[in-house]
């Protein structure tokens, strides 16, 4: 195997990486191509910028998650906004919706904060990376009203075929990672045979959503590998055309990374 995969999506500011992070960073090095360490609000976004300063094959993204909004404050976009001038933040995110938890923040002030940054990445025009959590039908109302010009990518797609469809027709890269390896996950493996090959991602979302068969252990970004090769068993072709197809797909969705 020569080709190399991209973590599109995984969270090295974890506690779970806490006691090891600098040896896991120098052996992934020799692992993947390169990977894109998300913020969920202001501490985890710096923490990525950090990471992304320190490791070459390491970019960063800046943004507050939907179950991080309501500590946000008015000032934090500005924040943002400077951050994304940073020559290895490549996108905001990550930021969405996620009506799965009740109690995480109510819907509309997620729909705020999740519009504000949308027009933030308008604006400085970088791409965001999504996080849409039982949230469909909200996310296409948006993203038919708002989306303009906006380009980006739906991580660890968890949709239908037929809301795929919509995402793809506005130009949307889809994100596959660990859950598309598990037992029970048929529907988002409908999806990932239907997707051009033109659209695909691969991501771990570490620590968490760890592929089969580490299911239930820490996650961490070589085993992009894994759900690299599920992918290519359920597409029926070659895994290294795959991957390298996957990691031009990076390139050009996340502009700033050459
Ligand atoms: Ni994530």
């Amino acid at each position: 195997m020569s080709a190399k995969v991209f973590d599109s999506h995984a969270h090295m500011d974890s506690d779970y990486f806490d006691a090891d992070r600098e040896e896991v960073f120098a052996k992934l090095r020799q692992e993947i191509a390169g990977m894109i360490n998300p913020g969920c609000d202001n501490e985890t976004s710096f923490k990525a910028i950090t990471y992304a300063e320190t490791y070459d094959f390491v970019y960063a993204a800046v943004g507050w998650h939907p179950e991080e909004v309501l500590r946000m404050q008015d000032d934090d976009l500005k924040k943002l906004e400077e951050w994304s001038k940073h020559p290895k933040v490549v996108a905001i995110g990550e930021i969405g919706l996620d009506y799965y938890y009740d109690d995480c923040a109510p819907r509309d002030l997620q729909k705020k904060r999740f519009i504000e940054q949308l027009d933030l990445a308008r604006r400085v025009d970088l791409p965001v990376i999504i996080h849409d959590r039982d949230a469909h039908g909200d996310m296409l109302d948006i993203f038919h009203n708002e989306g303009k010009g906006l380009r980006g990518v739906f991580h660890c797609y968890s949709g239908s075929v037929e809301t795929a469809k919509e995402l793809l027709k506005m130009g949307f890269y889809l994100g596959f990672g660990g859950s598309s390896t598990f037992k029970n996950a048929e529907k988002v493996r409908s999806v990932l045979k239907y997707v051009p090959e033109d659209r695909i991602l691969f991501e771990t979302d570490s620590p968490y959503l760890t592929p089969v068969p580490y299911r239930g252990k820490r996650n961490n970004p070589a085993y992009t590998l894994l759900v690299a090769k599920n992918a290519a068993l359920v597409r029926n072709t070659d895994v290294e055309n795959l991957i390298e197809k996957s990691t031009e797909n990076v390139k050009k969705l996340f502009s700033k990374i050459s």
